[in-house]
């Protein structure tokens, strides 16, 4: 379809190193010895047939299971022992392949409170005073409605996020996630189950938010997604790193078709 992106000027230094890193269940290694760097400013595609260990991947990059070996830098920092929330202040966002808003709220009241933890903690150091307090409480306002703006829901702001299609809850969660002002966002399937018309909404809303300087590590099935979002992509199998390249190198790479082929189908 469309031309793979050229590499962003601004790809430099890493924002995230794996080294090395082991997960075991039981005597089953989900993601067995993978090293990689996610460098500033790149839309990094990770791919693989179901089963791979894409998902635990990015269960211990966020701090959701902590590895069984290895170690995990963030901004050069080890953050192995550290818990999801410290690396959430530490600029890594993180979404989900199904996401979960609270479904009463409306999505401005979503998008605010994905920010409260970071007020909260503000507001224990400073002793703000109720005016202060009110004065966060106008920008956080203000900010999520620019965040809403940023991905198309500003009409549906004052709306329960219950009416939301599939589709919108991930542009949502894309909004909920931008709030805590991440340097890199990992997102889980953005496209799945998402119809045509708005996938090209998130694929635009992705580019977007790139150009603005933050970094993606993608896990997506959807191989013209990753083809036209991604600078470089990196397929697992089997818990182990299997290739890496430019989207049309792994495409046609014999290791990968095989590896699709031969797994429980993708
Ligand atoms: N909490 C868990 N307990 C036991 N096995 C798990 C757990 N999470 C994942 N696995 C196993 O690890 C392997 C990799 O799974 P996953 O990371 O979800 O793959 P992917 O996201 O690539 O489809 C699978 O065999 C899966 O069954
Ligand atoms: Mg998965």
């Amino acid at each position: 379809m469309s031309a793979i992106p050229d590499p962003p000027l601004s790809a430099g230094p890493a924002v995230l190193q794996v080294r090395n890193v082991v997960k075991r269940y039981g005597g089953m290694a989900a993601v067995d010895d993978v090293s990689f760097s996610v460098h500033d400013g790149e839309i990094l595609g990770l791919i693989g047939p179901n089963g791979a260990g894409k998902t635990t991947m990015f269960d211990l990059l966020a701090g959701s299971v902590p590895p069984t070996a290895g170690r995990i830098l963030l901004n050069g920092a080890n953050v192995c022992d550290e818990p999801a929330h410290r690396r959430i202040s530490r600029g890594l966002g993180r979404t989900f392949q199904i996401p979960r808003p609270f479904p009463d709220l409306s999505l401005l009241d979503n998008v605010m409170l994905a920010g409260q933890d970071q007020a909260g903690e503000r507001l224990l150091g400073n002793f703000l005073t109720p005016r202060k307090v009110a004065a966060e409480e106008r920008a956080a306002r203000q900010k999520a409605m620019d965040l809403l703006d940023l991905v198309s829901l500003t009409r549906l702001a004052e709306e329960p996020a219950r009416i939301l299609s599939g589709g919108q809850r991930k542009l949502l969660e894309l909004a909920r996630v931008m709030m805590a002002d991440p340097r890199i966002i990992l997102l889980d399937e953005p496209a799945a189950g998402v119809n045509a018309t708005l996938l090209e909404v998130i694929i635009d809303r992705i580019r977007e938010i790139n150009a603005r300087g933050i970094t993606f590590l993608l896990i997506e099935h959807n191989i013209d997604m990753v083809s036209r979002l991604c600078h470089r992509v990196l397929v697992m199998a089997s818990g182990q790193l299997l290739c890496e390249g430019r989207p049309d190198e792994v495409a046609r790479d014999p290791r990968v078709i095989e590896a699709y082929l031969g797994g429980t189908a993708a």
